[in-house]
């Protein structure tokens, strides 16, 4: 719940996010509405020690701490796309670069990457797929569902370039290859902390559409797979019953300041 009031105010949710906006407001010459530790964190930006990142091919000098979405914004520019939740979460700020001596591509989410020295970076603002219309009700949780509506699934050469390229850490290449064998259960387990970034696809040399089979699998589990949950239930009705009206109440509240408090102080979510 504090999250949740956090994210409706609109603060960030990592002390390096704060590093972020901190920055931000540097560049814009303001330390308005800074609570005292973001103040510290300011001066803290202020000795930092500076790296040359490469940002499309332009050389700029960025914290050294910072993650490249920070850095971005510190080099001056405004991210008005590539960026959403700023907490790896909602996979929009999908980026590829690579780093001197090393002629691998690199993946990673650029809120959640720090920068390199070095380091020559672009984002990716949107990776093209297809994404396949049907009736949840006139499919069945089984291979020919994946037949039907990802054929290219069959096409995977089994390289593991999407495991690589993924930057929540999934089994990628699990997942499709239990695609293969029609293993719904498996491939919305292995695809659940998918955040759509597209970095598998972009990268897989077949071409396959992996996230939208992860989002299929998890659509025919919870029509046709999942057990019920007697917690969810219980947990459902105390929030019909008003259980945490008064608590979220009190959170929407309060002051940003003491929210940012409240939530740093938290030992745990
Ligand atoms: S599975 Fe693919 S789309 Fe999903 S988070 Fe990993 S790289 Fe991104
Ligand atoms: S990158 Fe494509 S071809 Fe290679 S293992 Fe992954 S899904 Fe298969
Ligand atoms: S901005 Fe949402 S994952 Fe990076």
């Amino acid at each position: 719940m504090l999250a949740l009031a956090a994210v409706r105010l609109g603060l960030p949710m990592r002390d390096k996010i704060i590093k972020v906006f901190i920055m931000t407001s540097e560049t814009a010459g303001t330390t308005k509405n800074l609570s005292a530790s973001q103040v510290d964190v300011k001066r803290n930006v202020a000795e930092q020690s500076l790296i040359t990142i490469y940002i499309m091919g332009k050389a700029y000098e960025v914290p050294d701490d910072a993650t490249i979405m920070g850095a971005i914004e510190y080099a001056g520019h405004q991210i008005i796309r590539g960026a959403g939740c700023r907490e790896g979460y909602c996979g929009a700020c999908a980026t590829i670069y690579r780093l001197p001596g090393d002629y691998k591509i690199q993946t990673g989410l650029a809120c959640m990457t720090l920068v390199e020295e070095g380091m020559s970076l672009a984002q990716i603002p949107y990776v093209p797929a297809e994404k396949a219309i049907y009736d949840i009700e006139k499919l069945k949780p089984n291979v020919s569902a994946i037949q039907e509506m990802y054929p290219t699934v069959f096409r995977c050469v089994a390289c593991n370039t999407c495991t690589k390229s993924c930057p929540q850490g999934l089994q990628v290449m699990d997942y499709i290859q239990a695609a293969k064998r029609g293993d719904i259960a498996a491939v919305m387990d292995l695809s659940f902390d998918c955040v759509v970034c597209g970095l598998c696809m972009l990268r897989c040399p077949a071409e396959i559409t992996q996230p939208l089979v992860g989002i299929l699998a998890k659509r025919l589990y919870g029509r046709y797979l999942r057990q019920d949950s007697p917690e969810l239930a219980v947990r459902v009705k105390a929030v019909e019953d008003g259980v945490y009206n008064a608590e979220y109440a009190e959170l929407m509240s309060m002051s940003r300041e003491d929210l940012s408090d409240r939530y740093y102080a938290r030992d745990s979510e």
